[in-house]
């Protein structure tokens, strides 16, 4: 902007010169660029919603990239030996892009080409008609020299300020994605006067006749769910594949809210409290939970960052996960980045990361443990030393485990099973064998593979 100012007021006083000479010589500078610009100007509109209509292309062929380039999908891609499948479809994807913007560039330069002829002319004009008044003996020939470079310079000032005024334009133009992003509302509010999560938690938490649809979704995943865990009390959660059990989770620590009904601690809806400090009373870990290109404490840490770095807690759940004896095995110990992102760093199995989260959900000093599919990549030694110490640790505290072995889920004050979104069956291991419903069919089934 400082830029297009300062070019204007240099070609204002060089049209004020040319004007002294001749009215029309000042206009003949003006007009020529003037098509060009609302060319260029039109190109950016173009461009922009080109690009704009272009993102989801742009996405599918940089997806196809990243999985070429990057190392989660390597083995596979060698495995079944999709590179070429992949490279193909990169490359029809970028092909398609190409020409389109090809296509686009093109016009461009035809219409330009065009305007820069019959701005030439103009200019051509204007010379013609100095030189003229040069050789008629109306101007000297130090004026000759003077117009001819006001009008050259006058040329390149005004091609400078529309252009800075069409890259203003376009920019202005990309800024809308910005400012749509920023408009974007969240759906999760903080209230404005929020009230004190309970501490402790007196009575417990209760989900009451919560519905929740996902977004475009068809179907809601929790229908009529009702559910009420008392304080300090520890349940299971069952129920096959995609019945909404990360879901139930997620709407505990309150990443959505409910469709309909209500989810509340001691009677108060968790929309009334602060995200935050509501999130800060919850460890959970997920079954997708995150490796984190950092070192091994840190990787714990991140759990309770309320924690000096180096307090001994940090120590004390990795040990109670079986985490400190894959730590000490590492060139440096806790301070071994882990990972295979940046240099010097350590890749660890599978098992081993999920040990190190499970750490990171035990270091977190929380009323609430939510646990998802926690031990799933865990060796049945390493499963049952963890679940040993979780029960030390859930003494007091409100747990919530989620798991398909049923083996781990039996020792629970309460089990409930998940289907069609509701609450089907709930009470003790041995209540539900007695009910001889669902989930004493999980478990026959899963315990007649073990005899
Ligand atoms: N982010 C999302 N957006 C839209 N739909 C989703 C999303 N996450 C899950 N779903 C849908 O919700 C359903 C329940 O998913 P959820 O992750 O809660 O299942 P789950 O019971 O935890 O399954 P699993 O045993 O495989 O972990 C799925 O069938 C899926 O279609
Ligand atoms: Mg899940």
């Amino acid at each position: 902007m400082i830029q297009v100012g300062q070019n204007s007021l240099t070609l204002l006083t060089l049209v004020g010169l040319l004007f002294s000479l001749n009215w029309m010589i000042a206009a003949v500078l003006l007009i020529a660029t003037v098509p060009g610009t609302l060319i260029r100007l039109r190109y950016s509109q173009q461009l922009y919603s080109w690009q704009r209509q272009r993102t989801s292309t742009e996405r599918q062929a940089w997806y196809f990239q990243w999985m070429l380039t990057g190392e989660p999908h390597a083995k596979e891609i060698r495995l079944f030996d999709l590179g070429t499948l992949f490279i193909e479809r990169f490359r029809n994807l970028r092909s398609t892009l190409r020409s389109e913007r090809l296509h686009l560039a093109t016009r461009l330069v035809l219409i330009d080409l065009l305007t820069q002829f019959a701005s030439t002319l103009a200019i051509f004009y204007a010379l013609a008609y100095i030189t003229f008044q040069a050789v008629q003996g109306a101007i000297t020939i130090g004026d000759l020299v003077m117009y001819y470079q006001a009008f050259q310079r006058g040329q390149n000032y005004l091609r400078e300020t529309l252009k800075g005024l069409a890259n203003l334009y376009e920019d202005s133009l990309f800024l809308t994605n910005l400012y749509e992003f920023l408009d974007l509302k969240p759906r999760v509010v903080t209230p404005t006067s929020p009230k004190v999560v309970p501490q402790p938690i007196q009575h417990g938490i209760s989900f009451d006749h919560v519905r929740f649809d996902y977004p475009n979704a068809t179907h809601p995943i929790l229908d009529d769910f009702t559910l009420t865990i008392r304080s300090g009390e520890h349940i299971a959660l069952v129920a096959a594949n995609g019945a909404g059990k990360t879901t139930f989770v997620k709407l505990l620590c309150r990443l959505y809210d409910p469709t309909t009904g209500r989810i509340t601690i001691d009677g108060i809806d968790l929309r009334e409290f602060d995200p935050a400090l509501l999130r800060q009373q919850i460890s959970v870990i997920f079954q997708d939970y995150a490796h984190y290109q950092l070192t091994a404490r840190e990787n714990i840490w991140l759990g309770n960052t309320t924690l000096a770095s180096l307090d001994d807690k940090i120590e004390q759940a990795a040990h109670d996960t079986g985490a400190d004896e894959l730590i000490e095995k590492l060139s440096h110990g806790y301070d071994t980045r882990l990972g295979n992102w940046f240099d010097n760093s350590q890749e660890l199995s599978i098992g081993e990361w999920q040990k190190i989260a499970l750490a990171r959900a035990f270091v977190r000093d929380a009323q609430i443990i939510v646990l998802d599919e926690p031990t799933s990549a865990l060796d049945a030694s390493a499963e049952f030393d963890v679940f040993k110490k979780f029960r030390e640790l859930a003494v007091g505290r409100t747990t919530i485990l989620i798991s398909h072995r049923l083996s781990t889920v039996r020792t629970a004050d309460c089990i409930y099973v998940l289907t069609n979104g509701k609450i089907t069956e709930s009470g003790s291991h041995e209540d539900l064998m007695q009910f001889n419903g669902e989930y004493a069919r999980m478990f026959e089934l899963q315990a007649g593979n073990y005899r």
